[in-house]
């Protein structure tokens, strides 16, 4: 099967570095804090211009303390997007938020152009696929953005890193990113001095060492850990090259495709994307993908949620959203990463290929 991800193989390609590396964390006794950790952060902010940096556990505990530190709580009303994985709104559904919810647009990004800023504490903004919602239609809105930029490591919005963007944005190191760790991890980065104090404490239960009498912020345990950041720190010294091989395949799998007239999920003109996701449209993506496994091709259903439409997130159950709608129906994610052989690029062209009937061609949003 050709998978989406690859974990056994970026283990392959980087253990000699990897084991070396985590034999000296291990012989140490403290799994704590250390130079690992400072030595990640130092690199988040030089790739992302930020001038804060705060790995945590993951990036759902990343979104959660970013909540933390504008200081969210119950009825507060947030714009979110109405598709994405659930871990997007968790937390702030954890924290009473009420939800408002923005369609995407066809290139399967947060429809920001809407927002009415009225009763609002936050926007939180999220990237899809490998791009990111379109800033300037809200930088001057005076509502804080809070900036899941999870799926958006490497883009770039108008040639600015797309993380650089919002009061606060996260990052998650999950194996299907373009900075994978073994399971998953992740980051917070921010310019404001202010919530950088906070999220010292906010990450490690509200404490930072024992010898304080007084608790000052809520928290979570998010605490980074060496191990997780040799894996992470040793992921960021390959990055370079997996995003140039990341390209190549997705530009192969393109130009294929194109030729026959299989819809594409496409970048805003704003975004240089990261290639996080290939996106094909298919008729019916459940059962495309069910014909993909049979030909040994995995593909991913992102996604199958419609927010506005889960009671459980949502009290405007009857708003439309088209493009969500498409997006439900349509759109499926296939293999398109760094350590697929040529072998393998040219089976999942012809694999798609054979699964396609005459509903499947010139589907666009
Ligand atoms: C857009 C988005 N937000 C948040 C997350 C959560 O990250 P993690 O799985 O590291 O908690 C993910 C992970 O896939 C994501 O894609």
């Amino acid at each position: 099967m050709i998978k989406i991800t690859a974990a056994s193989k970026v283990y392959e390609e980087i253990k000699k570095t990897l084991l070396k590396r985590l034999d000296n964390v291990y012989r140490q006794d403290n799994h704590m804090g250390g130079p690992w950790i400072t030595h990640c952060e130092q690199r988040l902010k030089d790739i992302t211009g930020r001038k804060h940096a705060f790995i945590v556990t993951s990036g759902t505990s990343a979104i959660t303390i970013m909540c933390l530190a504008l200081g969210i709580k119950q009825r507060d009303n947030v714009s979110v997007i109405n598709y994405s994985i659930p871990s997007t709104v968790m937390p702030l559904k954890l924290l009473g938020a009420k939800l408002s919810f923005c369609d995407l647009n066809k290139f399967g990004q947060q429809d920001v152009s809407n927002i009415r800023p009225t009763n609002k504490k936050a926007i939180l903004t999220t990237g899809l696929y490998g791009d990111c919602h379109d800033h300037d239609q809200i930088k001057d809105l005076g509502i804080p953005i809070l900036n899941d930029s999870a799926q958006c490591f490497l883009s770039k919005y108008k040639g600015i890193e797309a993380t650089k963007f919002g009061d606060a944005s996260i990052l998650s190191f999950s194996y299907n990113k373009v900075v994978p760790v073994f399971g998953t991890y992740g980051a917070i980065l921010t310019d404001r001095d202010d919530w950088a104090e906070k999220i010292k404490y906010m990450r490690k239960n509200g404490y930072v060492n024992n010898s304080q009498s007084t608790i000052e912020h809520i928290g979570i345990q998010a605490q980074p850990h060496p191990d997780k950041c040799v894996q992470l720190a040793t992921s960021l010294d390959y990055v370079q090259k997996w995003q140039a091989r990341r390209q190549e395949v997705a530009f192969t799998l393109r130009e294929a495709f194109e030729n026959i007239g299989l819809g594409m999920r496409q970048s805003p003109k704003y975004s240089h994307t990261n290639y996080h996701k290939f996106c094909i449209f298919v008729d019916d993506k459940i059962k495309f993908a069910h014909k993909l496994s049979k030909v040994g091709i995995e593909a991913h259903l992102h996604y199958t949620y419609n927010f506005s439409k889960n009671p459980l997130l949502s009290d405007n159950v009857n708003k439309k959203f088209p493009m969500t709608d498409f997006f439900i129906k349509h759109a499926l994610t296939i293999p398109s990463h760094p350590w697929m052989t040529n072998k393998e690029i040219k089976k999942v062209i012809e694999g798609v290929k054979s699964c396609m009937n005459k509903k499947d061609y010139n589907i666009h949003p």
